[in-house]
């Protein structure tokens, strides 16, 4: 997951292969509940880790129910008609599908419960689902705003009596999470008597309330509805685990790879995006999503556990086609399709979605604003968009997309990646998609092809000690990057050479140029392997730092190690440190930075650096090392240290780390096209 202030999109180019999404949040939290009202051990798997599905098994916890995880499987105990543990206070995020649904739960169980959330948690409208439990005879008061969390459940006694006999009352046309929650809630009072649900007004989101009914099926709960106005909840019912339930993968999530599929031409030899865990007989609505791609021009095949989506030919399914959709049967998803519209011919109007406005964030003003952005002519009123994109390629603008703690602005707006004009796309807060995706941008990147030149490289070179392994990797970690120690890489040379009985010289130079050819090195987690030896400790003392510096004198050891440092530039981008690297390994890097810093200082530093670690050291025989090892890598005829004529000099003699972090960092928003935008 990338934890970073904000993501920079390369210009993407084109896309293929296979990805296996994560599972359903919607499904993955009803399960949950189900789950932990039942009688018997659900074993749930595929469950989507996210933020909203924690707050939710935290707040099953605090209940009394009994949960192990392992990995993607859940075993969950239910309360199976015990009482809930009570008093507890649970904190809910901003998962509208735990906040609803445990309301009118707990309601029906009885005891004392605080439910609260974050902030746009408590802007988030709840008020037309507690209407209708206080006219069941529920005691809920409002600790905040009335109509919105947080809010009280005062059953101390136990549940009141409640009035049954009548059909219960609630709106539809808010968010259809309130009759979720009644409809997950009732079948523990209807063990003796049928319990009717009349929905007031037009019900929105049809498709989610399908698949509360769906999973309700799979936990022996008979609902039979008239019409999607009213719902009969069967007499007898009581909740029963299935036993074990898989969750399907995110439709919604899948709508992301759907455009990406429609919208990225097809990279060399790989045909199209196949996507793993939801096909086309889903039990989510979000799956008619496939529809409104197809009539855009996309190529979508599928079966039950799968789909393939390939660009329309030209003239044919590319350029996209502008549609006007009546979005209300996939609410979520439709976001997507604001941004395919970007891609299309014409005007894109998607109606019906008033909805937006009471989600995360208010959707419609957010997108709207964001696609503006990027060039596009966008109008919005109450329930409706429409999109008109730039219409030259040249009108494109490099965005800093705004992201409103809202996963699908973040997820849908990476889509913009591709555009014609092949300009950068930044989102900010990439986090936010944690709520649903964690490593949403991890998976975009593996199907997203790129010409090599569009992955920035930052390269920060230097003497030895001047700080800059520690400020390169600060900057990598700051951006999302990669990146390359080049420095480690000579210094494992050097120890498999070592390992292997050669000596560091002229006469051994073919054989540990063939060694390296293929050295087998891997950096994980801030460990580094030569095969299966952890060396990371090993490669980092003061004779390691020599020996390196013999052997990255071997012109033809350094020829062998070229092709394993243009590995390491991948997406989204790569800071790389070394004495060449902006010289030799990336001359066309965008930013060159060289980091020095005086003889003395560096000398100190590395002094205390030893010191701190246990070693003891001398400064005068440290700082004699230092210019011996900088007379050599500077005077070797390959590759020696010196600056690239393009790169800055930053000595670093009287800054703190972070001050030369927050140079380098300045130095590279100078170059970034959305700078300014960012900014204002
Ligand atoms: O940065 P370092 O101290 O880990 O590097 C060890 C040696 O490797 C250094 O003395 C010179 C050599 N080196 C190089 O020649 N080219 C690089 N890009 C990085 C390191």
């Amino acid at each position: 997951m990338y934890t970073t202030e904000f993501l920079d999109l390369p210009p993407l180019q084109s896309a293929a292969g296979e990805v296996h999404l994560p599972g359903s949040k919607s499904i993955s939290n009803r399960v949950l509940l189900l789950a932990a009202l039942s009688h018997g051990t659900t074993i749930v798997h595929d469950l989507l880790a996210s933020d909203d599905t924690r707050v939710m098994l935290d707040a099953l916890r605090q209940i009394g129910c009994s949960i192990d995880e392992t990995g993607n499987t859940v075993h969950i105990t239910g309360l199976g008609g015990r009482s809930p543990q009570s008093p507890a206070q649970l904190f809910l995020g901003n998962a509208g599908t735990a906040m609803r649904p445990l309301t009118a739960a707990l309601a029906l169980l009885g005891g004392e419960f605080e439910l609260a959330g974050v902030p746009r948690m408590h802007e988030r409208p709840i008020g037309d689902l507690v209407a209708a439990l206080r006219q069941l005879g529920c005691q809920i008061d409002y600790l905040g705003n009335d109509g919105y969390p947080p809010l009280r459940i005062a059953h101390t006694q136990g549940v009141p009596p409640l009035a049954l006999a009548r059909p219960i009352q609630v709106r539809g046309d808010v968010s259809s999470q309130f009759l979720t929650a009644l409809l997950m809630a009732l079948p523990l009072a209807a063990a003796t008597q049928a319990i009717v649900i009349e929905v007031v007004g037009e019900l929105i989101s049809k498709p989610y309330i399908a698949i509360t009914l769906a999973l309700l099926a799979r936990f022996g709960i008979v609902v039979q509805h008239d019409n999607w106005q009213r719902f009969t909840i069967a007499a007898g019912s009581r909740y029963q685990s299935p036993g074990s339930i898989h969750v399907e993968a995110d439709a919604s999530s899948a709508s992301y790879f759907i455009a990406l599929g429609a919208i990225a031409s097809s990279a060399s030899g790989q045909k199209g995006i196949k996507i793993q865990g939801v096909g086309l007989d889903s039990i989510q609505g979000d799956i008619r999503f496939v529809e409104a791609a197809r009539a855009m021009g996309a190529m979508v095949t599928g079966g039950p556990n799968w789909l393939h989506i390939e660009r329309g030919a030209p003239g044919v399914g590319w350029p996209l086609k502008a549609i006007d959709l009546d979005c209300n049967h996939v609410p979520d998803a439709a976001m997507t399709l604001a941004v395919m519209a970007l891609y299309a011919q014409g005007t894109t109007t998607l109606r019906n979605i008033a909805s937006w406005r009471v989600k995360e964030t208010d959707r419609i003003a957010a997108m709207a604003k964001e696609l503006r952005k990027l060039g596009a002519t966008v109008e919005d009123g109450a329930d409706f968009i429409r999109i008109t994109p730039p219409a030259q390629t040249g009108d494109w603008k490099a965005a800093s997309i705004h992201t409103y703690d809202d996963h699908r602005v973040a997820m849908c707006f990476s889509l913009a990646a591709f555009n014609p004009a092949r300009l950068p796309v930044r989102i900010e807060d990439p986090k936010c998609v944690a709520k649903t995706f964690p490593d949403y941008f991890e998976m975009l990147f593996s199907v997203s092809r790129v010409a090599i030149d569009s992955i920035p490289v930052i390269c920060i070179d230097g003497p030895t000690a001047s700080g800059k392994g520690t400020v390169a990797a600060a900057v990598a970690q700051r951006l999302g990057y990669r990146f390359l120690d080049s420095g480690a890489i000579y210094r494992i040379t050097a120890l498999a050479a070592l390992r292997a009985g050669l000596s560091i010289d002229t006469a051994h130079e073919p054989r540990i140029a063939s060694m390296a050819q293929t050295l087998p090195v891997r950096f994980e987690d801030g460990r580094v392997w030569l095969a299966n030896d952890d060396v990371t400790e090993a490669i980092r003392t003061e004779e390691a730092g020599m020996n390196a510096s013999r052997v990255s004198a071997l012109p033809t050891v350094r020829t062998a190690l070229v092709a394993l440092q243009h590995s390491f530039q991948q997406l989204p981008g790569l800071v790389a440190d070394g004495r060449d690297m902006g010289t030799v390994i990336f001359p066309n890097a965008p930013l060159k930075v060289y980091l020095t810093a005086s003889a003395t200082c560096r000398a100190e530093r590395r002094y205390k650096q030893l010191i701190s670690k246990g070693f003891s050291a001398s400064i005068e025989d440290l700082r004699a090392d230092l210019e011996a090892r900088d007379a050599r890598d500077s005077t070797r005829s390959v590759a020696p240290l010196k600056p690239a004529l393009d790169a800055l000099v930053l000595d670093n003699s009287t800054l703190t780390i972070d001050e030369a972090v927050e140079q380098v960092l300045v130095w590279w928003q100078e170059r970034q096209p959305f700078a300014v935008s960012a900014q204002g």
